[in-house]
């Protein structure tokens, strides 16, 4: 029965599969993209209403860059609708917005509706919602080492390093999801999912509604977590 209360501190998304949805519906890429934008309002919804203190998804890498101008573009536009919009949604329900990720390399344009959405929300704390953009879990590795180096450390602890990653606060990943049928880590938060339990799914990321992801959260409190240890015979 305890089972049924073990809500995660902070659960992690990959949302995959936006332009294969849209590309089975004859729709151009970007239809998914806005489709799979409505899922993560859902997401957030539920999160809050169950408890989850932390909620990150990964909504642009590093390596997104190379995908067409066309759609680099819509993803950006649609980032930057969605952060307008939903500040004061988050306000209301006490959530913080973050993000994470080389966010000085981003356009003016984002880079401005990151600061303002950041700043709006910095007095929230019922939730955490994480935005990786412009991310990958080796450039936060190497940007750490490259802070750490400049502070003039020479030796580093675990938890010493975990001071220089973007967002030093944030407990690691009890459950990460990752929608479309992949199953990889495509370079998302390499240091903080050591013991992180995964999730995978066939759903295509714009068809993750509450109740897939209930059914996330339901398989991961049936999971054993040991950390290495023995906790049972
Ligand atoms: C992966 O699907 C999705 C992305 C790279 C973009 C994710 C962005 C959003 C859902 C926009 C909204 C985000 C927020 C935070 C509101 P894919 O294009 O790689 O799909 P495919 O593997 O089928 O091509």
């Amino acid at each position: 029965m305890e089972n049924l209360y073990k809500i995660p501190e902070h659960v992690a998304v990959i949302m995959d599969g936006n332009g294969r949805w849209a590309r089975r519906r004859g729709l151009p890429r970007v239809y998914g993209h806005r489709e799979g934008a409505k899922r993560v309002e859902e997401l957030i919804e539920v999160s809050r209403d169950i408890g989850i203190k932390w909620l990150s998804v990964f909504a642009f890498s590093t390596e997104n860059w190379g995908r067409p101008k066309e759609e680099v573009d819509a993803i950006m536009s649609l980032l930057v609708e969605y952060i307008n919009k939903k500040v004061p949604y988050l306000i209301e329900n006490n959530i913080r917005l973050r993000f994470m990720g080389r966010i000085e390399q981003l356009p003016d344009m984002i880079k401005r509706s990151v600061e303002e959405g950041e700043k709006a929300t910095q007095h929230c704390d019922g939730m955490n919602f994480v935005v990786a953009l412009n991310y990958s879990g080796k450039a936060e590795i190497i940007d750490a080492v490259n802070k750490a180096l400049k502070s003039g450390i020479t030796e580093l602890s675990e938890e010493d390093f975990r001071r220089f990653l973007y967002i030093p606060e944030m407990p690691d990943p009890d459950l990460l999801i990752r929608t479309s049928g992949e199953e990889r880590i495509s370079n998302f938060m390499l240091w903080q999912t050591a013991y992180t339990e995964f999730y995978f799914t066939e759903t295509l990321w714009p068809d993750f509604d509450r109740d897939e992801f209930l059914r996330a959260l339901y398989e991961y409190q049936s999971r054993e977590r040991r950390f290495g240890k023995v906790l049972s015979i």
